[in-house]
């Protein structure tokens, strides 16, 4: 983690500043310990991945994802088979990212995985700095041994997407792709993509359509029930607040003359 990023995490609970103690590195922060004053709460930093989750903390379709994701992170080429029948994985992945407005500032993608939006993003003149976030320590292990062999400056975050550890109005940008059918509270976590962006910034959501969100839950075996409730899996336009702006919704992915995933977009207003 790069030492300025310090600036803009706050503590997940009571969103305090937080201090930095017992840190050793070598430019970087690779091991130490946030610490919340208010609350008192501390979280490590461990090979450069500050922890504000542990996994016992994790409720409901949370902490099922967690778990599956830290198995599915031995899979990773699932994710390729799927967007080799989209039309190959560039593709699809820059059909979302071409949407976001990069012009050199803060990017923030919410579950980051292992990384595979980095090198499209990477690729843009106009990228900034890039944060990510993810429930799955696996995931992030892979991702950041994926950004350290490229060479990236990527500070990573062991958290929640409906918890977000950042202060408000930290990013120029934030996105968020492929898991947000699945968060145990969906409103929370976009509320949350919008309190940690800048005013007059954009925030791309896209994940599979809900026919696709369907056929996977049956073929890897999940249940579309938690704690007695039915996992709404629809598109989540009616969860942004409607003082955003420029609202969109379209369908993406597209084969055979159907689209099997959607992207929604709208931006925060300046
Ligand atoms: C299909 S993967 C997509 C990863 C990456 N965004 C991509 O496009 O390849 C979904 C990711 O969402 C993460 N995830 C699931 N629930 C989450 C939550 N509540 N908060 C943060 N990340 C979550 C999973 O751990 C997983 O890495």
């Amino acid at each position: 983690m790069k030492r300025s990023t310090l600036e803009l995490l706050c503590c997940p609970n009571c969103q305090s500043a937080l201090s930095l103690r017992d840190e050793r590195g070598d430019g970087t922060v690779d091991e130490g310990d946030l610490f919340c004053p208010y609350c008192e709460r501390s979280f490590l930093i461990r090979n450069g991945i500050a922890h504000f989750i542990s996994p016992q903390e994790l409720e409901g379709l949370n902490r099922r994802f967690a778990r599956f994701y830290d198995w599915f992170s031995h899979f990773a080429i699932f994710n390729k088979v799927f967007f080799l029948s989209m039309g190959g994985e560039r593709k699809a992945r820059t059909e979302i990212l071409d949407r976001l407005d990069l012009n050199g500032g803060r990017i923030l993608e919410v579950s980051i995985g292992s990384g595979d939006n980095l090198p499209y993003l990477f690729e843009s003149p106009t990228a900034g700095e890039v944060y990510g976030l993810d429930i799955s320590a696996a995931q992030l292990a892979r991702c950041r041994s994926f950004v350290t062999t490229r060479g990236w400056s990527v500070d990573l975050f062991l958290a929640m997407a409906e918890v977000l550890p950042f202060k408000a109005e930290s990013f120029d940008s934030v996105f968020h792709i492929g898991g947000i059918n699945f968060f145990s509270e969906k409103k929370k976590a976009i509320d949350e993509m919008i309190r940690v962006a800048r005013p007059g910034s954009k925030i791309v959501i896209a994940d599979e359509s809900e026919r696709v969100a369907r056929l996977i839950a049956r073929t890897l075996g999940f249940s579309r029930s938690c704690q007695g409730k039915k996992v709404d899996t629809s598109v989540p336009v009616h969860l942004v607040s409607d003082t955003m702006e420029e609202i969109r919704v379209d369908g993406i992915w597209k084969r055979h003359g159907q689209y099997h995933g959607y992207c929604l977009e709208f931006r925060k207003p300046a």
